[in-house]
């Protein structure tokens, strides 16, 4: 429920939470466990691992006993590890470090040298395991957490499936796969496959961190546990959909990999789609992990493929080029360290969907997401048709706006109605005012805390199942193999650095007779 002063001729409304139901609020601690994370010299182990487990500690979430292990190719101690880690937790958390906690949370971090590619480096690290594991009394409860590159994925799932790693014998065995899932279908069927051979789908989380920031798990609650929007979500009411996800960060020091991929890959294939599936997604019975996955893949199903011989009419790409943002200058993509100079990755797409289904029958949704952007936002604006009479005609010009509702995932998490209201003291005369509820100074997990979390608790509602990974590539495949095959060196750049991306990306809009959000 809101409650809050009325709007102020700005037209703002705020809102802040002044119930809650009890049951299911509380942050349950999870039984005992090991993590043991592959790739532990690299960075995502210290920018998001190590200082989300720091974090969950610090915050009396971490479940006790608990111990970490690292792995990675780099031989160090132990204490060499904990001395590299502390590092890293004291640059995620500036303000909030402890040297008290630090001390009683090093103590659980361990570490192990291995080749990905040796068997009997896998034996090692099992005896290294099951030493720890009757020192700390976790009890066999044990996370595999890979992040190391997608490259070695194959040969560490394979070998922990060869150690018998990966076999219930006493505590769950899950198995951690951070994104890429392969980079299209058929690479995608091969991991998931080598992944089948080891570990049941019920052990393996693949992870979409998107899906772990609370504004996306919003979008459910939403839609199912409100009356009044789920009757008005459909073809009927909405007019059409944009989703959008901008950064102005460039690709930063990830040329290597972001070369290959490109922005189809990095961000619509996983976290654009997941937020199309849960905007489009039919209630599912429960609220369970498979069947809200299941009514996911059925969106994905119903996704008209991309019409390759007249690609133009829906699908714009882009590449930065140099530009300023937040007053400074910055470099064109092919001018970072690490890209060809005649790249023609896409750091920018907007794409034009359809879902052939009852809810969604001619309602497009447009999908839009880029680098080097104005600014960091990404949203889903449900925009509803027109009112059916315009009585106010003979008196107001220009029309009345539609009601937009913008679900704001992040920054300013929260979630906006557009609507019109009578500016007091005229006789018609109409202003668009925005009734906004916003999730700030409310205390929040982080993606990656959450996902570890759910990990630990057996929960894989936040997770990709292996269909649903699938059925995204099936369609993505061959518009990335087109695009690729049409691409000529010179139609990029062709958005500058700090601007809202292509101009042929507003004509996409335009041909409909809409416009995009500002960014
Ligand atoms: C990652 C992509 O998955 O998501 C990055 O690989 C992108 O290229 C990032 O920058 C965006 O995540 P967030 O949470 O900052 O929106």
């Amino acid at each position: 429920m809101i409650e809050g002063p009325l709007f102020d001729m700005t037209g703002n409304i705020s809102g802040k939470i002044i119930s809650n139901t009890d049951s299911g609020c509380n942050i349950d601690i999870p039984s005992p466990c090991a993590v043991v994370i592959f790739g532990a010299s690299g960075d995502l182990t210290k920018r998001k691992i190590i200082p989300s487990l720091y974090r969950l500690f610090a915050i009396n979430l971490l479940p006790d006993p608990f111990f970490v292990i690292g792995t990675a190719r780099t031989l160090l101690s132990d204490n060499d590890f904990r001395a590299s880690m502390k590092e890293a937790v004291k640059e995620a958390f500036p303000q909030d470090f402890s040297e008290s906690a630090w001390q009683i949370f090093s103590e659980m971090l361990y570490y192990q040298r291995i080749e990905y590619n040796t068997q009997n480096t896998y034996a090692e690290l099992k005896n290294k395991l099951l030493a720890l594991e009757k020192k700390h009394g976790t009890g066999g409860n044990r996370i595999y957490y890979l992040a190391t590159p997608p490259t070695v994925y194959e040969p560490v799932i394979e070998n922990l499936g060869i150690a018998g790693l990966s076999k219930e014998d006493g505590g769950y065995r899950h198995v951690v796969v951070e994104k890429p899932i392969g980079s299209d279908l058929e690479s995608a069927v091969h991991l998931n496959n080598t992944l089948a051979a080891s570990f049941t789908e019920r052990q393996i989380y693949r992870m979409d961190h998107y899906l772990a920031k609370e504004t996306v798990q919003n979008i459910l609650m939403f839609r199912f546990a409100n009356s009044i929007f789920e009757p008005i979500w459909n073809s009927r009411y909405i007019d059409h959909v944009q989703i959008t996800a901008s950064e102005a960060l460039g690709v930063e020091h990830r040329a290597g990999y972001y070369e290959k991929a490109g922005v189809i890959r990095d961000m619509f294939q996983n976290h654009i789609f997941q937020l199309l599936a849960l905007t489009a997604m039919e209630p599912p019975a429960l609220f369970d992990a498979d069947r809200v996955r299941d009514e996911k893949v059925k969106v994905f199903r119903s996704i008209r493929p991309f019409q390759l011989e007249s690609l133009n009419t829906q699908v714009v790409t882009g590449q930065y080029g140099k530009g300023m943002i937040n007053g400074k200058e910055v470099i064109a993509y092919r001018d970072e360290p690490g890209v060809s100079t005649e790249s023609i990755t896409p750091t920018y797409a907007a794409l034009k969907v359809h879902l052939d289904n009852w809810r969604w029958k001619g309602v497009p949704f447009y999908l839009r997401s880029g680098k080097r952007l104005s600014s960091r936002k990404a949203e889903i604006a449900i925009h509803f048709k027109p009112v059916p009479h315009l009585m106010f005609s003979h008196a107001i010009e220009d029309g009345i706006e539609p009601n937009v509702l913008i679900l704001r995932v992040q920054p300013d998490e929260g979630i906006g109605i557009h609507f019109e209201a009578k500016n007091p003291g005229s006789r018609v005369c109409l202003n668009t005012v925005l009734m906004n509820f916003s999730y700030q100074n409310v205390f929040m997990l982080d993606g990656y805390e959450r996902v570890l979390l759910d990990c630990m608790q057996g929960d894989q509602m936040l997770f990709v199942r292996s269909d649903g990974v699938q059925q995204t590539w099936a369609l993505l495949t061959p518009l990335i193999d087109k695009l690729t095959e049409d691409a000529r060196p010179n139609d990029f750049p062709n958005y500058e650095s700090g601007s809202s991306g292509p101009a042929a990306a507003e004509d996409l809009l335009k041909r409909d007779g809409r416009v995009w959000r500002p960014l």
